[in-house]
């Protein structure tokens, strides 16, 4: 079985087709999807696709970088009283976004620190968003593995260099479909990078692999990131599929049946 480390599927461009897009991934073998929350706006929506598919679909809790506003404790007030009440697979996704606006740039930082605390005193793992920021979210959470903070960088895209600077403080990196990009330089520096340390995510509905290159992306795809993995590697599909399985299993203390 795959597992999808990161899918928004609690968006708004399934909403007509919720049950078909599950069930699609079920048939293309891929049986867990994690989900990162954003902010408060969408808590609802994914906490009740999780009722609805209790064994498939996990979700994670926390404050995405994009949704760091003038709202922010107010947010993070949010993303606490959940915490209090029940279980999430991981704290997420949170992070650093420095391409889209730096106007909350203090604040972010706040945001991301107050959540890997939180990840830390949770015993769950954290799900970092590093948009143009890969080496700024390592400068922060290097201030927190010491105290046993464990997490993903999400869609990595970076260079060789950065992997090991990731892999160096124990984290994973989430590899999805820019791996099949055209001229992606990830696929050179995915050849490098121990499968110890990879797992597989969609960002659905962003980031389709190829041949779905700019369409919806859903987690029904996650073979196709995975073939190219193990074309990359030399390997067959199946030991991409068992090995990332296990990598994610334990990442974020899943089991077969679930909880
Ligand atoms: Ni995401």
């Amino acid at each position: 079985m795959f597992i999808d480390t990161h899918a928004h599927i609690y968006s708004e461009e399934f909403s007509d087709e919720y049950r078909e897009m599950i069930e699609r991934a079920d048939k293309a073998g891929v049986k867990k999807i994690l989900m990162p929350a954003i902010d408060a706006s969408t808590h609802g929506t994914m906490l009740q696709l999780q009722e609805n598919h209790p064994t498939t679909c996990l979700s994670m809790m926390g404050l995405h970088p994009c949704s760091v506003n003038e709202n922010l404790e107010e947010e993070l007030k949010t993303v606490e009283n959940h915490l209090k009440q029940r279980k999430f697979v991981a704290i997420g996704e949170t992070g650093l976004d420095f391409h889209w606006d730096l106007t909350y740039k203090e604040q972010q930082y706040h945001a991301f620190e107050q959540q890997a605390e939180w990840a830390i005193e949770y015993k769950i793992p954290i799900v970092i968003h590093s948009r143009k920021s890969t080496q700024a979210c390592i400068d922060v959470i290097k201030k927190y593995t010491p105290k046993g903070l464990r997490g993903v960088f999400h869609c990595f895209s970076g260079s060789q260099e950065l992997a090991k600077s990731i892999i160096k403080e124990g984290f994973y990196l989430g590899i999805g479909g820019v791996l099949t990009f055209k001229n992606a330089d990830l696929a050179e520096v995915a050849t490098q990078l121990p499968m110890e340390y990879l797992i597989l995510e969609t960002d659905a509905p962003y980031l389709a692999p190829v041949p779905y290159r700019g369409k919806r992306n859903e987690p029904s795809y996650i073979p196709l990131v995975a073939e190219k993995l193990a074309a990359l590697k030399s390997i067959t599909i199946e030991e991409v599929e068992t090995l990332t399985t296990k990598n994610a299993m334990e990442l974020f203390n899943l089991t077969d049946d679930n909880a």
